[in-house]
């Protein structure tokens, strides 16, 4: 697919953004033109977004609008790594560019001190394909590659509505509150 840049993705989705509306409708035709980008031939990020640190999984930005409505980021895990287990408080889409990226779900049972997170489906991303998900949507997860396999690099666009989410202890189940989006840091 020829004829798709990342910088026609920036401008159109911050049209998407600036128009306004449904953010559910939003994530669905932000996904698509991701598809769009990620299977267009050509070299879509710069060296600077393909950073990994030996450490944790990293999150190179690409973008942030000028009205700070949504940010763009680069993704990457090296073998081993993972993102903590977490929820959204606003909507996204993630696409694969390169490797496979494994998605361990998980739901919360229970309350306060009795909470247990139960793990709850696996989903595996491979290159070129995409996933969105709304502000509403009750997904608790951590992405990241195990041991064995190639390193994975994820393109990540996040609206910015400042709802803040939660991250989530594995032992216990506790949740706790980060202010802001996952890449805040
Ligand atoms: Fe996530």
């Amino acid at each position: 697919m020829e004829g798709y840049s990342l910088d026609r993705y920036i401008a159109d989705c911050s049209d998407l953004v600036r128009a306004g509306g449904d953010h559910q409708e939003a994530a669905a035709d932000a996904a698509m033109l991701l598809w769009r980008l990620l299977n267009t031939e050509g070299t879509i990020l710069r060296p600077e977004h393909l950073r990994s640190d030996p450490k944790h999984f990293s999150h190179n930005e690409v973008y942030i609008s000028s009205e700070r409505s949504f940010a763009l980021h680069a993704l990457v895990w090296a073998p081993g790594q993972w993102t903590e287990i977490h929820n959204h408080g606003d909507w996204g889409v993630s696409g694969i560019l390169f490797g496979a990226l494994e998605e361990q779900r998980y739901r919360l049972e229970g309350d306060g001190d009795e909470a247990k997170l139960v793990k709850h489906g696996l989903n595996i991303m491979s290159e070129g394909s995409v996933a969105c998900f709304g502000p509403d949507d009750d997904i608790i997860h951590r992405l990241g590659v195990p041991e064995e396999r190639e390193p994975v690099v994820a393109i990540s666009l996040t609206g910015i509505r400042g709802q803040g989410h939660y991250v989530y202890d594995p032992a216990t189940g506790h949740k706790q509150f980060r202010p802001g989006s996952l890449f805040d840091t």
